[in-house]
């Protein structure tokens, strides 16, 4: 006899990408991390909560993150709620707008997270398949009963595609739910929605320092939302859902912007030349707006290429689609990461493909 709700138990739970033991020599381009440390600022922000001491409760609102955040985004403090790390804000927002039985939106491919957000729930996931050009027809926004949230990552993981900011207002006015639009990888990216919040209450904007802050150990993500969503949210949060440590490492790492627009700047150049490589190996790679490159090669089995670096100790993200088809997702790593992942990838593809049954 099983404890758990019948729909807990009929889901397989969410896998993250691969975390290999800490210590270890592996290049990691698998789970969109940053390859270069953070702000120099971070540690002494750490180091004086520390000397402080850690006895009381730390301020459960992260006022100090949200009033720089809100400096640096052009929007007041209470638009904002932080979260650890912005998978805790997706499931904060489908567990307050998307009960059971309900309908979520998401497109197809996209962050697998969302559909397991909606097992959580025992609600229905719509997948919409996106386009070839990585585009939403009108399926992603038409009617339909119970539909509660949808969500679209911008850009889009794995493609890296970006839709402009008017096109998501677009989709967001015409869609009976709210929308959240996560924003995950934006600080690669050439444009952003946050101004959008201020146009349509139904648009929720969601973002983490995991990746352009080079901050995915700490767990520290928001979002941002007109001061009455924010409000009807803040009620399901966990009283001290953001512990001091990371309130404080935050606020440094968004304090920083000189340190976060050199990183920005580095990782597009490699991405760039990464983009050329790939494609001159053969794959097809569209260009990317986030800090990866999403990479197919049809009529080539890709999963041998996948084992091939992971044998020799690069770890990049194989992802099959059903439905779809198949890539690897590759994380932009320094310069000399990209070259060796580059560099076995050029060895697996001399080798002559495995044949299709
Ligand atoms: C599209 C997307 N959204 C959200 C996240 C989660 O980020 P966080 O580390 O803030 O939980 C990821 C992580 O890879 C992601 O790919």
């Amino acid at each position: 006899m099983s404890y758990f709700r019948a729909n807990i138990d009929a889901m397989t739970g969410y896998v993250p990408g691969e975390q290999p033991r800490e210590g270890s020599k592996v290049i990691k381009l698998n789970t969109n991390e940053n390859p270069y440390p953070a702000s120099e600022s971070i540690g002494r922000a750490v180091e004086s909560v520390l000397r402080r001491g850690m006895q009381r409760y730390p301020d459960p609102l992260a006022t100090a993150f949200r009033m720089r955040a809100g400096e640096v985004l052009g929007v007041p403090a209470d638009w904002i709620l932080c979260g650890n790390g912005s998978d805790e804000i997706l499931t904060l927002v489908t567990r307050a707008f998307v009960g059971e039985g309900e309908r979520l939106r998401l497109p197809y491919p996209s962050y697998i997270l969302y559909k397991t957000l909606a097992q959580i729930q025992g609600a229905t996931s719509e997948e919409i398949h996106f386009d070839e050009q990585w585009r939403l027809g009108p399926d992603f926004t038409a009617a339909s009963p119970d539909l509660k949230l949808a969500f679209l990552p911008n850009p889009n993981s794995p493609s890296g595609t970006l839709i402009p900011p008017e096109q998501v207002l677009e989709l967001a006015r015409t869609l009976p739910c709210p929308l959240i639009v996560d924003e995950a990888y934006v600080d690669f990216a050439e444009d952003n929605c946050v101004r959008l919040v201020k146009e349509c209450d139904k648009i929720l904007v969601s973002r983490t320092l995991s990746k352009s802050y080079a901050l995915a150990g700490l767990r520290f993500g928001y979002v941002v939302a007109q001061p009455h969503i924010i409000e009807g949210l803040r009620k399901l949060k966990d009283s001290y859902n953001c512990d001091a440590l990371s309130i404080a490492a935050a606020t440094a790492a968004i304090d920083d912007q000189t340190w976060l627009a050199a990183n920005v700047a580095k990782i597009r150049a490699s991405r760039a030349t990464l983009t050329a490589a790939v494609r001159k190996l053969g794959f097809t790679a569209i260009n990317s707006q986030a800090n990866f490159v999403w990479c197919t090669m049809p009529g080539r089995e890709l999963k041998p290429l996948y084992e091939h670096l992971k044998a020799n100790g690069v770890l990049v993200r194989y992802m099959p689609y059903a439905g779809w088809g198949e890539g690897l997702r590759i994380s932009v790593g320094t310069d000399d990461q990209n070259d060796v992942c580059l560099a076995l990838l050029t060895e697996a593809l001399r080798k002559p493909p495995t044949p299709r049954c």
